[in-house]
Parts: structure tokens; sequence; C-alpha cells
């Protein structure tokens, strides 16, 4: 063959691996109002730095007939390119070929960035659109999927690992997700779940639609399955690449500091009034971080989900940090089973990757009731416990009003290690609100003006941050007009910290 043929085959073969399941297919799925996998690449990354890797590969199959339909690239679209000139590695699944289900080849071809991503230490994205498992292949997918959750495993912690579900996906193409850090998902187009709205009616003859079953709004309200969710593909990738400006690109780099353009040293007036005079009355959390973050730019996770906790990423002098903070305004910011394992999955993700935490502190307790006790709410609050006693990253807590009980010690208070514990003159540090400390000690023995006398008493006493700072637990009360200052202050005195748990296989976590 001359040359010249030679490099018209290539083109050619290249061309038909870019047309994946055929035009007819690509037109189905625009008219779904979904991309392709290489439209959604190509949005994700910088313009030009994609390197598409395994683009010849085919199935193996030879079952029903498989061997006569072949489409090369086999429904997943791999290789590498950069977000902000920094090296990520991709896999698109392509809903044109089969559907996007996983062969034993599709499986091999992730497995290879997945490899090349841990050996080079950056992140792997996911772009989800499939099946699952490809029925005809059997146990060689439910291996492929297999080989694939062990590296989803192995690369926790080590590497960010990012899934965006951009199609209905069930069976393994939820498993393998559910173990990377974050999932976004898109409004009435991605769908998550491990059987169909079929095969429930079928085996518990309930009727569900797929919307309500796994849609986007069922996973980031209900289930917290997942983290994001954007209006439509376009938007979604937006958000991968904002989300990946604030991590690392392994557990052994710091997150990518920017230039601060927004000024050090502010003082934020507003904040003296932001804490109400009545300490039952709610108040907006947002209203203090916002003002102290640079430019009030906050990426929320799970939004939707535990309103009760804030979590999120922000900077603060340039320097990316995690945010967790109680929202007064949602059941007065108590801790609860979802709230808890919201934020202990946020702190165990920040401490794993080298992201400071800074805590805003306004918590009446654990939700007390038969609901969440029988649910295990011991268990799940001592989840968050254990992320914030674990966590080496710098802490840096503000209580801001309340800070009763056991939430107290929690929310990363000075005795699991928090570095600096900063308390607004309105916090509140005691055992429980004066009312109640006050119906237990003196029961029912007291008439009603003696009780508001000792109900002052224990609001004067023990109510206040003085007694905390007395003993040390509280390094500074601060001025809130202050608290940009003084989280840049702790941040700059935390910069170097070393500090590490005893050595261990792996701590045992309330699962
Ligand atoms: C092979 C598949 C496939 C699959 C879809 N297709 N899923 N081919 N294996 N798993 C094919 C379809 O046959 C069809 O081919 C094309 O893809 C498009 O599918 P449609 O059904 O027409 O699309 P849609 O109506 O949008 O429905 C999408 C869907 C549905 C909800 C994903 O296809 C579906 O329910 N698929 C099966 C899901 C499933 O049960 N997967 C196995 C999970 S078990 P043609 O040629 O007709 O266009 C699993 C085990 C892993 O994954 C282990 C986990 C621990």
């Amino acid at each position: 063959m001359p040359l010249t043929s030679k490099i018209h085959l290539l083109e050619e073969k290249s061309l038909k691996a870019e047309l994946g399941g055929g035009q007819e297919r690509i037109d189905k799925q625009h008219k779904m109002g979904r991309l392709t996998a290489r439209e959604r690449i190509k949005l994700l990354l910088d313009p030009g730095s994609f390197v598409e890797i395994d683009k010849f590969v085919t199935h193996r199959s030879y079952d029903f007939g498989m061997e006569k339909t072949k489409f090369l690239g086999d429904g997943v679209v791999t290789g590498y390119g950069k977000i902000e000139n920094r090296l990520m590695y991709v896999f698109a699944q392509d809903f044109t070929v089969f559907g996007g289900s996983l062969s034993r080849a599709n499986a091999d071809k992730i497995i290879k960035i997945m490899d090349l991503a841990m050996k080079m230490g950056a992140p792997v994205i996911g772009l989800n659109d499939s099946g699952g498992a490809r029925i005809q292949e059997g146990v060689e997918s439910l291996a492929g999927y297999a080989d694939i959750f062990y590296r989803n495993v192995r690369s926790s912690g080590v590497i960010p690992q990012i899934s965006a579900i951009l199609g209905a996906c069930a069976g393994g193409a939820v498993y393998s997700p559910a173990i990377t850090d974050f999932i976004l998902m898109v409004k009435e187009t991605s769908y998550m779940f491990v059987t169909g709205p079929d095969v429930i009616k079928t085996v518990t003859n309930e009727e569900v639609t797929k919307e309500d079953l796994g849609g986007a709004m069922a996973h980031n309200k209900k289930s917290g399955v997942a983290h994001f969710i954007a209006d439509n593909d376009e938007q979604a990738m937006m958000m991968v690449r904002e989300l990946m400006s604030f991590l690392p690109s392994n557990n052994m780099e710091d997150p990518p500091q920017k230039i601060c353009t927004d000024d050090h040293k502010r003082q934020i007036s507003k904040l003296d009034n932001v804490i109400p005079v009545d300490p039952n009355k709610p108040y907006n959390m947002f209203d203090i971080i916002l003002p102290v973050i640079d430019h009030e730019h906050f990426l929320e996770v799970q939004p939707h989900y535990a309103q009760n906790i804030i979590v999120g990423f922000a900077r603060i002098g340039g320097k990316p940090v995690g945010i967790v903070a109680n929202q007064p305004q949602v059941l007065a910011g108590v801790l609860d089973i979802d709230s808890s394992t919201k934020a202990a999955r946020f702190v165990r993700f920040c401490d794993a990757f080298n992201i400071p935490l800074i805590t805003f502190e306004d918590v009446p307790g654990f939700l007390p009731g038969t609901t969440q006790e029988f649910g295990g709410i011991i268990k799940h609050g001592a989840k968050l416990l254990y992320a914030f006693a674990e966590a080496t990253v710098p802490k840096i807590t503000i209580i801001t009003r309340k800070a009763y009980g056991g939430a107290y010690d929690v929310m990363s208070s000075k005795h699991i290690g928090a570095d600096m514990n900063y308390a607004y003159p309105t916090a509140e540090i005691a055992v429980m609100g004066p009312e109640g400390a006050v119906n237990i000690i003196y029961k029912n023995d007291l008439d009603a003006e003696a009780r508001k006398k000792a109900v002052d008493e224990y609001r004067e006493n023990f109510a206040s941050p003085y007694k905390a700072a007395q003993l040390g637990y509280i390094d500074e009360i601060i001025y809130p007009h202050d608290t940009r200052l003084k989280i840049l202050e702790a941040l700059e005195m935390t910069a170097n910290k070393s500090a590490s748990n005893p050595p261990k296989k792996h701590g045992n976590i309330p699962l």
C-alpha cells in the first residue's frame, strides 16, 4: 500500500472512531438534551489539550452475534488533557455505542488511564453515561467493573476522583462513582440507580418514575449520593473545572494557591450585627461566611442536602480552604444523622488533600428523638467526631454563638486537635441551654421568679465564652469584624503544620 493510502486509512479510521455509534445515534443523544462523549471532553479540558489513547480498541465478544457489530473505541473515549494547565486523566462513556455499557475491552481502557493517573499523581475525571455491565459479555464485564472498583479504592485519598453523571447510569455505572470523591448530576437528563423502575415494580410492586427514583434532585436532596447539580452538560463541565481549581493534583501536593486580589486585612463591620440579641432567634450563617472569604466566592458542596450544615470550598488570602458551618437558619443548626455524615465525608476529603478546615460553629446539640436514635445518630454523629479528630490539616474554629453539649466537642474543638479556637463575645459554651440546665438542676422546685433568676444566673456564668477562655479551651475572644484577619493570621501561623496520626493500617471509623 503506498504511503498516502496508509495515511488516508489512518484518517478514515480516526474519523470513523470519532463518529462512535453513528450520526443517527448522535442526533438522538442531542435530542435528549445531552452532548456526546467527545463534545463533553472538549468543553471540560483546556482547548486543544486532549490526547486520546486507545482510539481503535474494539470489543472481543463472540456471543449473541456481537462479532458482527464492532465500533472503534468500543463505547468509551479515554485519554489525558489539562484544566487550567494542570494534567487530568479523563474517560467519557459514549452512549451511542451499546448504551455506553462496559465491555472487557472498554474496562481495560478505563483501567489504563486510572493506572497512569496513579503513576503520574493526577486526578481522574469520569464522564459517566452508561447502562452498566455489557449484558452480552456476562462475567467478563463484571470483572471489568471489579477491576475499576479496586482501582477507585486504591486511588482514594491519593488522587482526586470526580464523577459526572450525564445520562441514565445503572448497575456498575453507579458503584464506581459512589467510591469517587464527588458526584455531579445534570437536571432532567441524568439518573442513577442500582435497579431501575421496571425491576422495582416486579420485585416490590412499587411504582416510581425514573426522575423520582434516581434523578438529579433525588440524589442531591434526598439520598445525599450526589454533591452538585447542573442545568445541562455545558454547565456540568464548567462546574468540574471550578471544583478542580480548589483541589491539588494528589495527596502530596498543596492545593493550588491563587494571587489574592481581595484586601487581606479588611475589617467587616457588618459582622458585628449578624448575631441576634435574642439567642433563640435564627440568622443566616452565610451572612458570616461570604463576607469573610475572598470575593464572597463559595463553592458549596451538597447545597440541597442536610441544609442544617454548610460545607464547601473557598479561598482566604488566595489559599483554598474547606468550610464547615452549622446553619442556625435550618433546624436551628442542630446536628442530625444527615448533617453529621455530610460534614464527616467533607472533612475527610479536605484532610486527605491538605486543605485547611475552617469551622463556624453555632450548634444547639444533637437532634433528640426516636427517629434519630433508631437511625443510629450515635454512630453517625461519631463519624463527624472521628473525622475532625483524625484530621491533621490546619484546623481553625470560630464559635459564633451556641456550642452546646457533645456538639461543642465534635465541632473541631480544642480537645480534638484544633489549632486555633476563636469565639465571638456572643458565644455560649456550655453543657446545654440555660432553660434546660435549670430544669434538670432544680427539677420543679422553683417558682416562676426563682426559675427566671436561676436561668439568668446560668446564662451569665456558663453560657458565655469566658469560662472556656479562662481554661484555655478558647485561644482568643475576637471581635466579629476581625474574623477574616484572625483566620488569615491563623492560616499563616499553621502553614507549616506537621502533624500525623500514629502508624496504623487504617482506623476503624464507625461506618
Ligand atoms: C448492553 C446496552 C446496555 C447494557 C443499554 N444498552 N444498556 N447494551 N448492555 N447494559 C443498549 C440498548 O440495548 C440499546 O441498544 C442502547 O444501548 C440504548 O439503550 P436504550 O434502552 O434504548 O436507552 P434508554 O431508553 O435511554 O435507556 C437507558 C437505560 C436502559 C436505562 C440505561 O438501556 C437500561 O435499563 N439498560 C440496562 C441496565 C442494566 O440493567 N444494566 C446492567 C446492570 S448490572 P440498541 O441497539 O437497541 O439501540 C451491572 C453489574 C455491575 O452493571 C456490578 C455492580 C456491583
